[in-house]
């Protein structure tokens, strides 16, 4: 290969390793701890449905000789597992162990011996102290969602005890005998299996991830995860793309994620961190679907308003509008000049926006005559609040700027109307925009899991959801 050749796929080398993340997620040791206890109850569902098969044989017993032997309509009465617990394997995933495991089993015994004599009761058996300990392993599958396999699986039993309910004793010993061989290995061999079935219902529940989650009729929000799972010896990190689409067609924007890192807290179960990045893509997801031009109508103002919009009101503050257009009624029409602007900052997340404003007078045949171009400069400042499962907000106004862009009615001070245009954008345009915000915007979430105890934090790039979780299904 020709050198140049190689300069051209080292340049193409970060594109295809630009995956940062525009959102991560990160649970930990208590997280984990309450995956267990959804895992176990799922466990423990199965391990009540085992079929142990009923067991029969002849076997020669001194000094009778032949018995022949039959257990059947066994099935599990008791089940429990009391204790378990959930280790980190760094870099591939993590080993479920549970210990002190106990299961009893109820069944019937029949035997048949000397041709004729025929003889049946029912047992009890109860095993103790059962561990099952499996490794499983943690990767993304090819829809960007989490998905766990077992690595390994191992089951070691502890004490038998058998009860005997009617018969002769000496039969019990012979059964002691076969129960603990026949019984046992068959109850262990269906361990792993149903540990096995677990894990995979585990995975239908990480299949609900909602990596693609529709928000209105503008806009989609990815969340598939962008790397391999980061699986440390304290918490399992994960790398979602966090970027909002105009639905059905994904182009991206001309700014890329930032690499940032998420604290170590280890207070709540989970840690989501939503980037600058995010944010900005909804900014330029909704500024390319016309959604943040505004036109705005006197029936717009509230009747409580001090003035109408009408060029008697502008007129008293530019005389050519009165005087060219006396007596009509107005439309502002508001425009973005470019993708507002997310800044978030320690405790401080800001917008800024550059729009133009185009003040009409709307003449008797309903065709507009310009009346004049401002250019406005403006910030607002964003309160977040996590409301369920989604990340809400509002905005209010911070900073106004307005210079002349055009006069079509002669020069006059923009100064002089800012006052108007400072309730304009207070009772119209904020309001407007702070109905969406309320409505809020889904965030990373499984299946019926709801967040609980959330708190928020602001941090330089990025806000920080702290959340324990609570499963509602
Ligand atoms: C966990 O990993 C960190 C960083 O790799 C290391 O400093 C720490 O000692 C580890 N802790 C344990 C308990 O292994
Ligand atoms: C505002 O009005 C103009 C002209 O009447 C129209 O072309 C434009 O689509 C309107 N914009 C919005 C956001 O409704
Ligand atoms: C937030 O940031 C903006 C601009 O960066 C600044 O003007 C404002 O004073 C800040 N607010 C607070 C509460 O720090
Ligand atoms: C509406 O009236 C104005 C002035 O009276 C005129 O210039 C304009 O052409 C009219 N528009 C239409 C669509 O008739």
């Amino acid at each position: 290969m020709f050198p140049w050749r190689w300069l051209a796929l080292l340049a193409l080398i970060p594109l295809s390793l630009s995956a940062n993340a525009g959102v991560k997620v990160k649970l930990t040791q208590k997280g984990l701890d309450f995956g267990r206890e959804l895992f176990v109850a799922s466990l423990q569902e199965k391990l009540m449905t085992i079929k142990v098969p009923d067991i029969s044989g002849t076997e020669r017993v001194d000094p009778i000789g032949k018995v022949h032997y039959s257990l059947t309509e066994m099935r599990i009465v008791k089940l429990g597992l009391p204790s378990s617990a959930i280790g980190l394997v760094p870099g591939t995933g993590f080993t479920m162990t549970i210990t002190n495991a106990f299961l009893s089993l109820h069944g019937k015994w029949r035997v048949k011996y000397l041709r004729f004599i025929k003889d049946s009761g029912s047992f009890d058996l109860a095993i103790k102290s059962l561990s099952i300990t499996t490794s499983i392993s943690l990767r993304s599958d090819e829809t960007g969602r989490p998905a766990v396999a077992v690595a390994s699986c191992a089951t070691t039993l502890g004490g038998v005890s058998i009860k005997f309910h009617g018969g002769a004793s000496w039969l019990y010993n012979l059964f002691t005998r076969f129960i603990e061989k026949g019984l046992c290995s068959s109850l262990q061999k269906q361990i792993c299996p149903l540990v096995a079935e677990s894990v995979s219902s585990m995975n239908q529940f990480l299949k609900t991830l909602n990596v693609l989650a529709p928000l209105d009729r503008y806009a989609e929000i990815a969340y598939p995860m962008v790397s391999s799972p980061e699986i440390s010896n304290s918490s399992i990190g994960l790398n979602l793309k966090g970027e909002f689409y105009n639905i059905g067609h994904h182009m991206e924007p001309p700014f890329s994620p930032a690499p940032f890192f998420l604290p170590n807290q280890e207070q709540s179960m989970l840690y989501i961190g939503l980037s600058v990045f995010t944010a900005n893509s909804a900014s330029f997801v909704y500024n390319k679907a016309g959604t943040l031009s505004l036109n705005i109508t006197d029936d717009m103002i509230p009747p409580s308003s001090p003035f109408r919009l009408t060029t008697r009101t502008f007129g008293a503050f530019i005389p050519q509008i009165a005087k060219l257009f006396p007596g009509l009624m107005m439309v502002l029409q508001v425009k973005t000049a470019k993708d507002p602007l997310f800044n978030i900052e320690a405790n401080n997340v800001t917008v800024d926006a550059i729009s133009s404003l185009t003040a009409y007078a709307i003449l008797a045949n309903t065709s507009l005559a310009p009346l004049f171009v401002l250019n406005v400069d403006s910030s607002v400042g964003a309160r977040v609040n996590v409301v369920g499962n989604k990340l809400a907000g509002a905005v209010n106004l911070n900073k106004l700027d307005m210079s002349l862009g055009k006069s079509y009615v002669g020069d006059f001070k923009v100064g002089s109307l800012s006052n108007i245009f400072q309730i304009v954008l207070k009772w119209v345009v904020l309001p407007t925009v702070n109905v969406r915000l309320k409505e809020g915007f889904p965030l990373p979430s499984l299946g019926k899991i709801n967040l609980k105890n959330t708190q928020l934090q602001i941090l330089k790039g990025y806000i920080m959801i702290g959340t324990d979780l609570q499963n509602s299904g």
